[in-house]
């Protein structure tokens, strides 16, 4: 296996632009800009292109991913993996949409597969924030013999609402609407960012496993709760989970090692050595008055949270 130099390293690492990132009670959440040049598929890439035949089998490993849950580091990890492990990453647009329609789901897999014919290689690596669909059936239609896999990672749900908050505050166009007001402050005021009333539609954690009915979005909805639990049993390799990111990266390693071979020593020696910008203005925790509020309202992301959580410790 071909190890980078710790040169090419820090030559890809200078491609990166880190604009922000939030230290929070010894979580890390970084949010990465990725410069347009994407790194270019290898020579490797193109020579395996010409040798496949349709017999390879191909495989897919699709990271839908929850926005504010580490998701950019586990983007940004796999990006640097890419070459070790010989596979390529497609980064997907549409971010900003997450629910999608019929037509849409097939279009995307459909853009998908063709994006991986033409780049060519076996191994692939898919993200983009969307909600859990089961991309095979329309993958199998361009590749046969297609593997598809599923990873995606969660947060303390308090946690993930107030980084959420403190991001939209930070990235707002209407500075002067959230200017100063404390993630506490807004939800004591029962500002709409920071008031989750059962029954009402959010983008929380559940939609991106239960997904694209209308009723996964709704909160506290049992069979949307159920239905994002079927599914992470039925397809997801690995959920991760960022308070337990050192369990998150061993199980990466030890249950998908077609594509995270070498991510602990990724990330505990190369990106931690790494002098990072540090959001000041993301206080550290949420007050615990203000969690236990909280807590009462999102009983089934956190239901669901324990859930996932458990699955990985066991
Ligand atoms: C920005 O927010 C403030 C406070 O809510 C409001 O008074 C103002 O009209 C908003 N400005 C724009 C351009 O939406
Ligand atoms: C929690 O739910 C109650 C009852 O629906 C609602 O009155 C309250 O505003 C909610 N609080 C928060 C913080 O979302
Ligand atoms: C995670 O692993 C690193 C490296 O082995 C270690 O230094 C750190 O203490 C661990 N953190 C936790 C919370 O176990």
């Amino acid at each position: 296996m071909r190890q980078s130099s710790p040169t090419t390293r820090s030559n890809r690492t200078a491609k990166i632009v880190a604009t922000a990132a939030i230290f929070n009670a010894g979580i890390i959440c970084l949010v990465f800009y990725m410069t347009t040049n994407q790194s270019s598929p290898s020579v490797l890439f193109k020579q395996k292109a010409e040798e496949i035949s349709p017999e390879n089998p191909i495989s897919l490993l699709f990271f839908n991913r929850v926005p504010k849950t580490g998701s950019e580091l586990f983007a940004l990890l796999l990006q640097w993996l890419q070459e070790p492990n010989n596979f390529l990453q497609l980064r997907l647009s549409g971010n900003e949409k997450r629910k999608l329609d019929s037509m849409e789901r097939k279009e995307m897999t459909i853009n998908l597969a063709d994006d991986m014919k033409v780049k060519g290689g076996e191994k692939f690596v898919a993200d983009r924030h969307v909600y859990f669909f089961d991309v095979k059936e329309d993958m199998t239609r361009r590749f046969p013999s297609a593997e598809v896999k599923y990873f995606s990672t969660i947060r303390d749900p308090v946690e993930k609402a107030a980084s959420r908050f403190y991001y939209s505050r930070a990235t707002s166009r209407n500075q002067t609407r959230l200017h100063d007001t404390s993630f506490e402050a807004c939800v004591a005021q029962g500002m709409p960012e920071c008031r989750f009333l059962d029954g009402e539609s959010y983008d929380l954690t559940i939609p991106y496993f239960c997904g694209h009915h209308d009723d996964c979005l709704k909160l506290n909805n049992q069979w949307a709760f159920q239905q994002a639990k079927e599914n992470v049993e039925k397809h997801f390799t690995v959920v991760g989970v960022l308070e337990e990111l050192n369990v998150t990266l061993a199980t990466l390693e030890n249950n998908l090692p077609e594509f995270f071979h070498g991510v602990q020593k990724l990330y505990f020696d190369d990106l931690m050595k790494v002098k990072w910008n540090y959001n000041k203005e993301r206080p550290r925790g949420v007050e615990s008055a203000v969690a236990d509020r909280l807590r009462q309202n999102l009983t089934l992301e956190y239901a669901f949270y324990n859930f996932v959580k458990q699955r990985l410790l066991s």
